[in-house]
Parts: structure tokens; sequence; C-alpha cells
């Protein structure tokens, strides 16, 4: 039998079940046929003792396909496969390489003998996908590692090794040699030593391993891992269940609630990201033909914050690079900084010391514009001033070879006007790293009106090779991210003046999910750098006198944040913690008298509607206006650059959740007691909202529509 994705061979008596469904072996629709198909082989043909169940390509089955998870439920056709499998009357072995999870690992678990090669990795990492293992995984792990065990699993969330697999007790044995070979001997040995099939199904679930001590101190722990969420407490109802009923029921009952956690908004949002940042490398319009140039080395002209980040990323993606600064003093200060970045994760285990000096001879400092004259794409992350971006550019343009990508790390800048400074303004880009730039996730990037899409796709490849998620933005103030965080944070900042205090608005968005209240961010980066900003863009201000002018009184008391100890909150040396501070919060009362802001009292509920309902609305005026291509691009921005909760699906997603008419009614509620100043509502918002409409509706009409014109 030979289907093109499945296909079984016969090694002596052993029948091997090998899979090829590339990339990664995702348990699908197609893939399910062939096994039903080659189990049914396997039953009509005699002289068969033992099946072994391997794998071709990169790894084992990585997983159930996400993509079905929103289609019709497919649990029973998985129990029914695997029940065909853990039925067999001969041994049944899984071999495995590469990384099992979810419902990759879960079909090894319907097999009797699970082995697997050096390196291979399991996981059951549903819950962070709002979702508990629903192919039998919470009633067939706990018959072989009990409960409390299988529920650390779940709630870790991150594959184990093969040691780990073994000390635990799921898996039997390692193999040595390629898995196939490794798999079809274990099976024959087995059959050698006379050992029968083993299903899983009729082993019982040892009781100490679920007394109520432990179902409540996970339940404990699933509470505060996972705040606001769901999944993981319904797992521990799944996986508790196995120790009291019949298998059969118990598989039930895992099917009850597994399809029950599918329908929360939680599993929804989270899918919904998932797929997000899978898809923002696809940019709408970009035409085909545009190709990407091949990028070997890179060139960062600054050796600051950034700079050297941006050039940490480079080695770490085997990427020479090339740090220029314009004094020796700042290049070696600079590269002495990525040492130490590198120490501190050898120190923390997470790099070894060669790796480290390999990564360090990548990064090559320099005075001298002319050795950029090779690279790639250069990557500008000066001070944030256009008339030196500008000189920078030009002398870019006199060196990089042609072709080069230009890039600039600017936050705020006009990309085009820096562009402008060049005769090629076709190969010039914004990259906008977050710090610290090497380990923050997002990448935004701005395309100007004049960028060669050829540029735009070469930015989406580096983006991969640095491990960055990419989002396009089109040039505006703020680009994406912060241009709404504008909004955002200006109501955090008019909430301490007018008498909450910082911990309550921190907490407040912190309860709601936020990873880190806004003020304490500021603490965090330096409050100077807020300042900063707004003082280069005074004249974009709104005549509000209010305007971050909390910012502005901290900073001009010398308080700068964590770096000296003293922001929003006080900082000892000694722990983490954020302080309450009396002088902090007199500097602030002080302010509000000046500035004669009337006090009030804030619910939880006020200061996250009032930080998210300008967040959304400013999201919708940057889709309309098409500076994002989609809303869930925005959504990506803020999940992975701004600590967003992904269990919220993101700012637009959310939106749509809670309903557009409820965020339209929130802002004329602050508009009436605020005035219209900082509360107009988006067209697209008010629109939308007096239609009873979403945005996933309006966003798929509008595709028709760009379908229907093509
Ligand atoms: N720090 C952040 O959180 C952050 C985040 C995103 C983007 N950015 C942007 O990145 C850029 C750099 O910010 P930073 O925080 O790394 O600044 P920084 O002050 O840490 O570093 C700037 C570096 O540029 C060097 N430099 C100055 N003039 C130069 C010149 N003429 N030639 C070569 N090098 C020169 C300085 O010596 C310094 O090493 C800015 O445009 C900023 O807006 C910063």
């Amino acid at each position: 039998m030979s289907s093109r994705i499945v296909t079984l061979a016969v090694d002596g008596e052993i029948a091997v079940i090998s899979v090829n469904n590339p990339p990664v072996n995702t348990i699908n629709a197609a893939s399910r046929q062939g096994l039903f198909a080659a189990l049914a082989d396997i039953r009509s043909r005699a002289g068969i003792s033992a099946v072994a169940l391997v794998c071709e390509g990169s790894t084992f089955f990585s997983g159930a396909d996400i993509g079905e998870f929103s289609g019709p439920p497919k649990e029973a056709e998985y129990r029914d496969l695997f029940r065909q499998l853990e039925q067999l009357p001969i041994p049944v072995v899984a071999g495995m390489h590469g990384v099992a999870m979810g419902g990759g690992l879960e079909i090894a678990l319907a097999c009797h003998y699970r082995v697997a090669v050096a390196g291979a990795r399991f996981g059951l990492p549903e819950v962070t996908l709002g979702i508990i293992p629903g192919a039998g995984g919470t009633q067939r792990m706990p018959r072989l590692i009990g409960v409390e065990k299988t529920l650390d699993l779940i709630l870790a969330a991150r594959p184990v090794d093969v040691a780990t697999g073994i000390a635990l007790g799921f898996i039997d044995a390692e193999i040595s040699g390629d898995v196939r070979s490794g798999t079809i001997e274990f099976a024959r040995a087995l059959v050698r030593d006379g050992a029968g099939p083993r299903p899983t199904a009729e082993r019982s679930v040892d009781p100490k391993t679920a007394t109520p001590a432990i179902i409540e101190r996970l339940t404990q722990q699933a509470k505060s891992q996972y705040p606001n969420r769901q999944a993981a407490l319904t797992a521990i109802k799944a996986v508790s269940a196995s120790a009291t009923l019949p298998f059969e029921q118990g598989l039930l009952y895992e099917e009850e609630l597994a399809n029950g956690a599918k329908a929360t908004i939680e599993s929804k949002a989270l899918i919904h990201v998932f797929f997000a940042e899978r898809d923002t490398r696809k940019v709408p319009g970009l035409p085909a033909e545009a190709k990407a140039r091949p990028i070997a080395s890179g060139g960062v002209v600054g050796a600051g914050t950034m700079g050297g980040g941006i050039a940490i990323c480079f080695a770490n993606a085997n990427l020479p690079v090339t740090l220029l600064d314009s004094t020796q003093e700042a290049l070696e200060r600079g590269l002495a900084v990525i040492g130490a970045t590198y120490d501190s994760m050898v120190k923390r285990g997470r790099l070894t010391a060669a790796d480290k000096d390999r990564r360090m001879a990548l990064i090559r400092g320099t005075l001298d514009y002319s050795e950029l004259a090779q690279a790639d794409v250069l990557i500008e992350a000066v001070f944030e001033s256009l008339d030196l971006k500008r000189k920078i550019f030009k002398t870019l343009d006199e060196v990089a070879r042609p072709g080069a990508v230009l890039a600039t790390n600017t936050s705020t800048l006009d990309v085009t006007e820096i562009a402008a400074a060049t005769r090629r303004p076709q190969d010039v880009i914004g990259l906008h790293f977050f710090s610290p730039a090497n380990v923050m996730p997002l990448l935004e990037v701005v395309r100007t009106d004049r960028t060669d899409p050829a540029v735009i796709r070469t930015a989406l490849d580096l983006a991969k090779a640095l491990r960055k998620t990419p989002v396009v933005a089109r040039v505006c103030y703020g680009f994406i991210g912060n241009r709404m965080m504008e909004g955002y944070a200006r109501e955090a900042q008019r909430m301490v003046l007018e008498g909450a205090t910082p911990r309550q608005v921190d907490h407040a968005l912190e309860a709601w999910g936020m990873a880190m209240g806004i003020l304490a961010v500021f603490d965090m980066a330096g409050i100077e750098v807020g300042v900063n900003v707004h003082r280069a863009n005074a004249d974009r201000y709104p005549p509000d006198p209010a305007y971050y002018q909390a910012d502005f009184a901290l900073h001009a008391a010398g308080r700068l944040g964590q770096k000296n100890g003293k922001g929003y909150y006080r900082y000892v040396a000694q722990d983490r913690a954020r302080h309450d501070d009396p002088e902090a919060l007199d500097i602030l009362r002080r302010t509000a008298q000046r500035l004669n802001i009337p006090q009030r009292n804030h619910s939880p509920e006020e200061i996250v509607e009032r930080c998210l309902y300008p967040l959304i609305n400013e999201g919708m005026r940057i889709l309309e206006e098409g500076v994002a291509s989609r809303a869930a691009d925005i959504d990506v921005v803020w999940c992975a650059g701004y600590g967003f909760p992904r269990y919220r699906g993101g700012p637009l997603f959310y939106a749509d959740t809670i309903g557009l008419k409820t965020v339209r009614d929130g802002m004329l509620k602050y508009r009436d007691l605020f005035g219209p100043m900082h509360w107009q509502s988006a067209p697209l918002l008010d629109r939308l909202a007096a239609e009873g409409s979403t945005l996933e509706s309006w966003e798929a009409a509008r595709n028709r529509a760009q379908g229907a014109s093509k």
C-alpha cells in the first residue's frame, strides 16, 4: 500500500509505516486518511509481528494542523484512528526525531512503545493556544506518567528532551543511528523477547498522583502562570478526570472540554495571533516579480544602544557585520557593551564561551566608512536628528555598493526625507528595531512611496534571518506602534495628574493583561527618552497644557527612572521591585495643582478604557489610512513589541470581541467628560459602530472588493 503521504513497507516481519508530509509532518486530513489505509493494510496481512511508525524529513509529526481547529471537530476521527493503532494485536513502536508536539506526541502515546533519537524533543503546548490536548493526551499521558507530571508538562508548555522523557516514563529508550532503522531494530528486539502489545488505554492511573493537594497546587500555579485565562484550568479538569473515569468515558469528557476550549475568545485570540505572525511576511500588493536581494553581510552606523543590539542580531545569525562610530571611544564602549551582553549569556548558560568568541569575531569595529563598501545592508542607528541622519545617508550613498539596502532605525523621523539625501531613494527603507534589539522580536519595516518592492522583500528576508517578526508600515509619525502609543501613554500620564497613583494605573493595566504597566515602562526606558522626543516634536503638540506633563515634572526634579533609582517609583539596589515614592506623588500633586487639573477617583475599568480606547481608535485610523495593510499586522505590532496580551488577540482583534459600538460609546463618554481634543473617534470606528459591523467583516469585504478589481 502506498499513498503520497503515507507509505507501508514490510521489512522481514516488521511493517514500517512511514509518513512524509512536508515541511514538518503536521497531522492533517490527508495524513490521517493515509494512516487509516495503512492500518487496514496491516490488518489484512499475515506474517507481520510488529509495526514501526516513523516520519521522514526533519521531524516526527510536529503536531496537528492548526488550520483545522476552526473547522468541524476532528476529535472523533482522532479517537478512531488512535484506537485502531492501539488495538493492533502486535507491538506498535513510534520512532521519533525532531520535535513532536501536541497531536504529534499524542499519536505516539497511542502506540505501545516510544523510542527516539538523541536531540528529539516532546511537548504538550496546547494551552499556549488556549486549547487542551484533544487527541487523547489528557487520558493517555497520565496512564504513563501520572496526573501530576502530565500537568507539569502541560502547564510548562515547553518541550522536554529524550532523557527527561525517559525519566518521566513516556519514552522507553533512546535509539542510535537513523530513526527508521533504530525503530525497526527496537521492534525486532520486542518480537525476539516475546513482548506483546501494550495498549496505554488498558493501564490505570496511579491515584497518588492526583490527590486534592496536588490538584490544588497545580490550580494555583495555573492561575498565576495564566492569569485571565481558562485553558490551563480546563486541562487540569481533563487530566485529573483520568484518575476516576474509565478510559473511553475519559476520552468523551476530554472531547467536550476540548471543544469548549476551542470556542473561547482566549483560543480564538491566540490562534489569530499565531497566524497573524506567520503571515506578516505576505505583503498585499507586492509584485511577485520583486525578488529579494541576497544578504551575506551588514554594516551598522552608530555603536550605541540600538546599533550594538543590531550588530548582535547579525552575529547571532552568523552574518558578518561592520560596526562604525564617529570616535574611537564610542566605538570601544559599544564593543565593550556587546562583549558584556555575550558574557552575561555565557554566565547564564545560554551560550558557550566558544560561541561567544565566534560571534564576537563576526563583529568588526571601524571608524572608516570605506569599510562599509562591501556590505549588502547598511543600518544607521545614530542620534535621533534629521540633519545628522541626512548627512550620514549622503556619505553612505557615496560609499555603499550599488544595490546595497540603506536602512534607518529612526523611531520618529521621516524616512522619505532621509532617503531624499541620497541619489538612490529606491534603496532606502526604515528598519525600526525595538530595544533591546537583540531580544525584542518585532521589526517595523517602513517603506516610503519610492522604496523598491525588491528592497521590501529583502528587508523581510533579513528579518527572517535575524529571527524577527517584520511588520510593514508606511511612513507617518511614530509608524504603527509608537503612533498608537501616544494616546495610551498620554492618558496614563494624565491620570496620575488627576490623583491616581502610578501603582494604581500600572496595576490596572497589568491585571488586565499588559506585560508591564506603562509608567513602569517609562522608568525602565529612562524618563528623559520620552522628554527628549516630546521636546523635539513640540510643534506637533495639541494645545493641551497637561500633555505629558507628568514626565516633564519628574524629569525636571532629576528623576530619570530606574537608572538613578527614582522615577514614577523608587528603586533600591537590593531588589528589582517598584516602591511607591511619596516624593514622586508630591511632585505629581503639585504639578496637577499648578495646571488646575480636576481630581477624580479612577476605577480599574476607567484606567483600562482610557488607555485602550485611544489605542484602538488610532489603530483604526492607521488601518483606514493604509499605514498598516491589515488589522492583524497592527495586532502583531502590539503583541510582539509592546507586551499586549496575546490571549486578547491584539488591540483590533480585542475591539471586535468587545464590540466596536462599545469602543465608540467609550470614546463618546470620555469626550463628554474631557472635551473633544483627544477623544475624536476615527471615521472608520464611527461608520462600523453605526452599522453594527466588525473589523473582520469590513476587512473581508475590502479584500473581496480588491480581489474583484484586479
Ligand atoms: N533606544 C531605543 O529604545 C530606541 C528604539 C528604537 C529606535 N531607536 C532609534 O535608534 C537610534 C539610535 O538610538 P540609541 O538609543 O541607540 O542611541 P545611542 O545614543 O545609544 O547611540 C547613538 C550612537 O551613535 C553614535 N554617533 C553619533 N553621531 C555619529 C556619527 N556622526 N557617526 C557615527 N556614529 C555616530 C554615537 O557615538 C552613539 O554611539 C535613534 O534614531 C533612535 O531614535 C532607539
